[in-house]
């Protein structure tokens, strides 16, 4: 299948089964999560999955995100031990993504795993998405659905504004509603949690399941999750962080009760304001540039609940670029 045409699908019954036999076909589909839309490809063909770099022109160092149905399906691919379990019972289906031993035979692409002995395995919850991963009856590979280094597509349209032309299908399953990337931690051999990329799961949830402390990679610098790199999310404007008030000549991104061009969350809700988050950017990105503005300044957010994926985000956005 060529996909110079892409595909815009309403996510019907009919639609998501065309979209399920896409995937098998070796082709590739951007489909609705909860947290935001993914580009997928079977995960045990070489061609489909090398075609989902070749889309959004990632490095091929960096490792997938596996998506399934069930929990039963997570044998098949790796090891889950009594920590994963419990990790699994709390958050699966949802926005938590574990890295995991791979199983002793693995069916995956070396490309999803980056030739690793690792992967990493999300159960997502979004009833459209799930629906596709059952249809397709198995591991559907999948980064978010944008251009690398770009901001993360939470509306279908994001998807066809970064991707048009270079994928299958586009499935249309509305906003996503939690709108940041899922959170991901691995386990160590004395089952410690470390977290290695903050996102819709918050870490005072998972250290409330655990009862103890989620421990941060250590060496952030040499990251264990690609997602680490900086200067990722990157919106064309110049962008500076914990700004209190408007500055001439920017567009201010607020958070809670203030003066500014768009509000992340007028209550000072974290929640609201991660749904936001991207969709946002991408607004107050176009609205500099038809304004010939310097750049964009956003409002502190506290560091709490879903802000840490939040400023991680923002600190991402506001890096130099090469
Ligand atoms: O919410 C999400 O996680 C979305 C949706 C589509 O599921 N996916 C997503 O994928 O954000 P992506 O590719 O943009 O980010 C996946 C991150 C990357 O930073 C990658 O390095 C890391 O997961 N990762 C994947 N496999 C890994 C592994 N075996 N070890 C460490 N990090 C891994
Ligand atoms: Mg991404």
């Amino acid at each position: 299948m060529t996909n110079l045409d892409t595909l815009y699908l309403n996510a019907d019954d009919h639609n998501i089964y065309r979209s399920a036999q896409i995937l098998a076909d070796g082709g590739i589909v951007a489909f609705p999560t909860e947290t935001v839309y993914g580009l997928g490809a079977d995960a045990c063909n070489d061609h489909a999955v090398a075609k989902v770099f070749a889309a959004k022109g990632r490095p091929n160092f960096n490792p997938l995100i596996i998506h399934l149905a069930d929990l039963t399906d997570v044998t098949k691919y790796a090891r889950l031990n009594d920590q994963a379990k419990v990790l699994a019972a709390a958050f699966w289906p949802g926005p938590l993504s574990m890295v995991l031993p791979l199983a002793d035979v693995s069916p995956l692409s070396e490309l999803v795993t980056a030739g690793l002995n690792t992967v990493a395995i999300r159960i997502p919850e979004h009833p459209i998405g799930h629906a596709l991963i059952t249809a397709f009856g198995g591991a559907i590979a999948a980064p978010s659905a944008n251009p690398s280094g770009r901001i993360s597509p939470t509306s279908p349209q994001h998807v066809m504004d970064g991707l048009a032309g270079k994928i299958d299908v586009v499935l249309d399953g509305g906003n996503c509603q939690v709108g940041l990337e899922s959170t991901i931690i691995t386990i160590t051999h004395d089952d410690q949690i470390v977290l290695l990329r903050a996102g819709g799961i918050s870490v005072e949830s998972i250290e409330a399941v655990i009862g103890r402390p989620v421990l941060r990679d250590e060496q952030p610098d040499v990251p264990q999750s690609p997602g680490q790199l900086l200067s990722h999310y990157a919106p064309s404007a110049h962008l500076q962080m914990n700004i209190n008030q408007r500055l001439p000549n920017h567009a201010h991104l607020g958070f809670g009760d203030m003066e500014c061009d768009l509000n992340l969350s007028v209550q000072g809700d974290v929640v609201e304001a991660g749904a936001n988050l991207f969709s946002m950017l991408r607004k107050i990105d176009s609205f500099a540039e038809r304004h010939a503005l310097v750049g964009i300044t956003v409002a502190p957010i506290p560091e709490q609940g879903l802000g840490l994926a939040i400023n991680d985000r923002l600190k991402r956005a506001a890096a130099p670029r090469d």
